[in-house]
């Protein structure tokens, strides 16, 4: 779907219009995402080998999905969970028409990008919750816990190997630093009228 309005109001700073940018993510959310990036890589890394520490990530990523499902109701417009439903419907012909190199304009995330969030938060969930539950005594050993950790855990690296490809790969279409912006929370308005 195509942004109908620029958000003229709040955060847009007053250069020239073509480099005017306006903030989108905003820093509870851009301090979170850097946090998931962090702990999902050091749980990956950790298992077996620093076992504490792959819990302690682990235990963080819970934390942090808690704090981004409450985000998704009190964060600023871009972290909200408001657009969800109709991104998420919007996904199969967005994916279909990136084969021609058609993006359309959004500021928050577009349909692929909103359809990798909630599957990385299902994934996270799946891994987060299994592996907090496989050391806990009643499910030790337990394969029906034990295999769902290491899948989900396996799909979250796919799929973070994937959004990162997809993040460049939009940022070269777009011709815009989509990195960038998540670390300083702006993005240029010139290419949503
Ligand atoms: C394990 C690592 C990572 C995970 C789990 C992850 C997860 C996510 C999630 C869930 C979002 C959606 C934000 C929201 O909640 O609305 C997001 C957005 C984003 N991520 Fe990551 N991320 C990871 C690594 C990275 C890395 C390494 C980069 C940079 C190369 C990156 C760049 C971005 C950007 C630019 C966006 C915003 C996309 C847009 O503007 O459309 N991420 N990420
Ligand atoms: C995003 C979070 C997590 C990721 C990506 C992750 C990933 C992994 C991976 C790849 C393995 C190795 C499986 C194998 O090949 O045998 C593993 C094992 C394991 N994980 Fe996790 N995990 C996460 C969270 C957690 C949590 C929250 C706990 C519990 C506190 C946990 C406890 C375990 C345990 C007990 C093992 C068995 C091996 C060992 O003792 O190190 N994990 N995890």
């Amino acid at each position: 779907m195509i942004e109908k309005a620029v958000p003229v109001v709040r955060g847009v700073s007053d250069r020239t219009p073509a480099d005017r940018t306006v903030e989108v993510w905003d820093l509870p959310l851009r301090l979170w995402h850097w946090a998931l990036a962090l702990c999902v890589v050091t749980a990956w890394f950790t298992p077996t080998v620093y076992d504490s520490l792959h819990r302690i990530a682990g235990y963080t990523v819970i934390g942090l999905l808690v704090f981004r499902l409450l985000w998704g109701f009190w964060g600023s417009r871009y972290s909200r969970f408001g657009m969800l439903g109709v991104r998420l419907r919007a996904a199969p012909s967005y994916l279909w028409n990136l084969r021609r190199g058609i993006t359309g304009r959004y500021l928050g995330l577009n349909p692929a990008g909103t359809l990798m969030l909630v599957a990385l938060l299902l994934s996270l969930a799946v891994s987060t919750i299994t592996g907090a539950l496989s050391v806990t005594v009643p499910f030790f050993g337990v394969w029906w816990i034990e295999d769902p950790h290491v899948y989900a855990s396996d799909a979250v690296i796919i799929l973070a190997v994937l959004h990162i490809v997809g993040v460049v790969l939009m940022g070269v279409l777009r011709r815009e630093n989509l990195i960038r912006a998540m670390i300083t929370g702006r993005k240029r308005v010139r290419h949503h009228p």
